[in-house]
């Protein structure tokens, strides 16, 4: 009798010891370049969640080749932001860490849930409608249904939580829609996943076109601050960065350079508005763009030390994402099967 009881005992500390941690999923396209947004957006909050979650992080390659990629700059691409990742934090230890077009149930759970997705839903994406006029010459159906392959990413890992910037809500919200719409058929399959944005570094603008995001298709080179950029040129950027005539360090609608600055240099040292008006109370924009650059220059020093020596040692890299994707395939093959049992296939 007491035998039976400590069982249920010790079953029931188990099942909470594997519930207790949520899951986590992320993934951010190596198309060339890290920029401070992806890292302010995306990439500290993956560093900082690997203690208290189950995360699972990938290089969402399969998406980049929407718009036409170079090979031989495409697999340097792929990579450098390896590397670049772990360099920033990211620990395959603690977070398998893996190449999308490796595990091939992404692409396959992708299909089979491009059958659930709508015209209409794909049609509203801002992403699409954006990117689609950049690149008019190339409009392709992958272009259009890269939110059925993006909730694949999620979907199979049964994740509650997806750290992104702001940019990517869209296309979260379209994801839980399509998950919705197949348990809503099929029964519990997928769990639904929650997006995960900080407070401070949702949305880096360009440092010359505050309007508009910080993106590495900017123009404007100097709009743009790339996480592997030297110190003198990170310097130089915030140096020129577009502010207005006001010439007071406060947070205020229409000041949208001022704002962007702030944003960024709260992300990087946690200070609030507040505190970070009361510091430049006083002073000019000058002092300011230059607290803002060195904060920057100091936050990346450390990743890209770490990205030089990490960047040599290709067989580690190798070792990594090749354990990372032997785990992410047993783990994401369970959710597929199952989808593919419930839709009525013959599994193997
Ligand atoms: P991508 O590669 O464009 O961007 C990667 C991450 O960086 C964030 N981000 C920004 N955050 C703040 N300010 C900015 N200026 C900025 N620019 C980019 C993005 O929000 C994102 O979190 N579709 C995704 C990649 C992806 C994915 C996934 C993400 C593929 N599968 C599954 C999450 C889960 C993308 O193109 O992100």
């Amino acid at each position: 009798m007491h035998f039976f009881r400590d069982c249920i005992v010790i079953c029931n500390i188990m099942s909470e010891e594997i519930e207790r941690k949520k899951r986590v999923f992320s993934a951010v396209q190596p198309s060339g370049g890290l920029t401070l947004g992806n890292y302010l957006g995306a990439l500290k909050n993956w560093v900082k969640m690997q203690d208290e979650f189950e995360c699972i992080y990938a290089l969402a390659d399969l998406h980049t080749i929407t718009v036409r990629q170079e090979p031989a700059k495409m697999r340097a691409n792929i990579m450098e932001a390896y590397a670049l990742f772990l360099a920033c934090g990211v620990d395959p230890e603690k977070s398998p860490f893996f190449i999308q077009s490796h595990v091939h149930t992404h692409a396959e759970l992708a299909w089979l849930l491009n059958c659930y997705t709508q015209f209409g839903e794909l049609g509203r994406m801002t992403q699409f409608k954006d990117k689609s006029a950049k690149h008019a010459d190339n409009i392709n159906a992958g272009l259009f249904t890269y939110p059925s392959l993006m909730a694949a990413d999620i979907l199979l890992y049964q994740a509650d939580m997806v750290p992104v910037g702001a940019d990517q809500k869209q296309h979260l919200e379209l994801t839980r829609d399509i998950a919705q719409r197949f348990n809503g058929i099929y029964g519990n399959v997928f769990k639904i996943p929650e997006a995960y944005i900080p407070k401070a570094g949702a949305r880096v603008m360009s440092l010359q076109e505050p309007t508009s995001k910080m993106s590495k298709s900017d123009t404007n080179v100097n709009g743009c601050i790339y996480v592997l950029d030297s110190p003198d040129v990170i310097i130089k950027k915030f140096k020129r960065a577009v502010t207005d005539s006001d010439a007071c360090v406060r947070y205020a609608d229409g000041k949208d350079g001022i704002n962007n600055l702030m944003s960024i240099y709260s992300s990087v040292t946690g200070k609030s508005f507040d505190e970070i008006e009361r510091e430049f109370d006083g002073k000019g924009y000058g002092d300011f763009k230059l607290a803002v650059g060195e904060a920057v220059v100091e936050e990346l020093r450390p990743i890209q030390e770490n990205f030089k020596k990490l960047s040599a040692d290709k067989a580690y890299l190798q070792q990594c994402y090749a354990n990372g994707a032997e785990l992410a395939l047993r783990i994401s093959k369970r959710t597929l099967d199952k989808a593919m049992k419930k839709i009525g296939f013959v599994l193997k």
